[in-house]
């Protein structure tokens, strides 16, 4: 089955900058029967990036989305302004914003529907922070996230929902996660996952991928686990080197 590798860029990169990296991006040779490749650029990047995607392999996401489609809601971006972009892919309820924007569990769970009826596919993050860990709460943390944030979402046809398993502690601090930890994740999400949809609908509609520290040098030891259906990568996907590194790395 096809891996995901998405490249979520941050509040990083100018405007300029990421379309230069995006461009570098559009020239990998890619085989896409094997990788689905998307790179989830900052708002005020999209279009620009957008341009330069056309034609390439490589698709086209945002960070967040609001879910309303239209009306008063200074600041807000919706999916059918996403869509108009040839977005095709949303980050939801990543760590950084449910911590920094104090987002709940309903906020991420109506910007995933709103998305998915949009006809994008959301890419919901969910993990425990190191306390959750330690308390030995993280699998009830992790479940809680997938029940709350899929709670009243129904999929139909090739409708599809990504699903991001990516432990705070392991975000941007170069502490990835041991491969086995993850698959065990991976393992209770897909579990989460069967007790609200038919076991054919989480098998056939759904992608689990792992998160946190990943680069060109772990990637591998990920994806070549069973229930791993790709990465999403931070930092490493920000330089032209190493993006390309990790695509080089799952290809080989
Ligand atoms: P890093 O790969 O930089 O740890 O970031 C992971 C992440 O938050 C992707 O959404």
């Amino acid at each position: 089955m096809q891996k995901l590798i998405f490249g979520n860029w941050k509040m990083n990169l100018s405007a300029a900058d990421a379309v230069t990296l995006a461009q570098a991006a559009s020239k990998l040779s890619i085989d896409a029967g094997l990788l689905r490749v998307a790179v989830f650029p900052s708002f005020t990047a999209l279009a620009g990036v957008s341009a330069s995607l056309k034609g390439s392999s490589v698709a086209l996401g945002a960070q967040d989305c609001f879910w309303e489609n239209t009306g008063a809601f200074t600041g807000e971006v919706s999916p059918t302004q996403l869509k108009e972009l040839n977005c095709t892919h949303v980050l939801v309820g990543h760590s950084e914003r449910r911590q920094s924007m104090n987002e709940t569990d309903e906020m991420v769970n109506r910007k995933l529907r709103s998305a998915l009826s949009a006809g994008l596919t959301p890419v919901m993050c969910v993990g425990e922070t190191d306390n959750d860990r330690r308390s030995g709460q993280w699998s009830n943390v992790i479940a809680r996230q997938v029940a709350k944030g899929l709670a009243d979402v129904k999929v139909s046809g090739n409708q599809e929902i990504v699903i991001a398993y990516e432990p705070v502690w392991a975000i941007g601090s170069g502490r990835a996660c041991v491969p086995e930890n993850a698959r065990e994740a991976h393992a209770l999400v897909r579990n989460a996952v069967i007790e609200l949809f038919a076991p054919a609908v989480a098998q056939k509609n759904f992608r689990i991928i792992y998160g946190g520290s990943v680069d060109e040098k772990n990637i591998a030891s990920y994806l070549a686990l069973e229930g791993i259906d790709g990465a999403l990568v931070g930092g490493a996907s920000q330089r032209a080197a190493s993006f390309a590194g990790l695509i080089e790395a799952v290809q080989k």
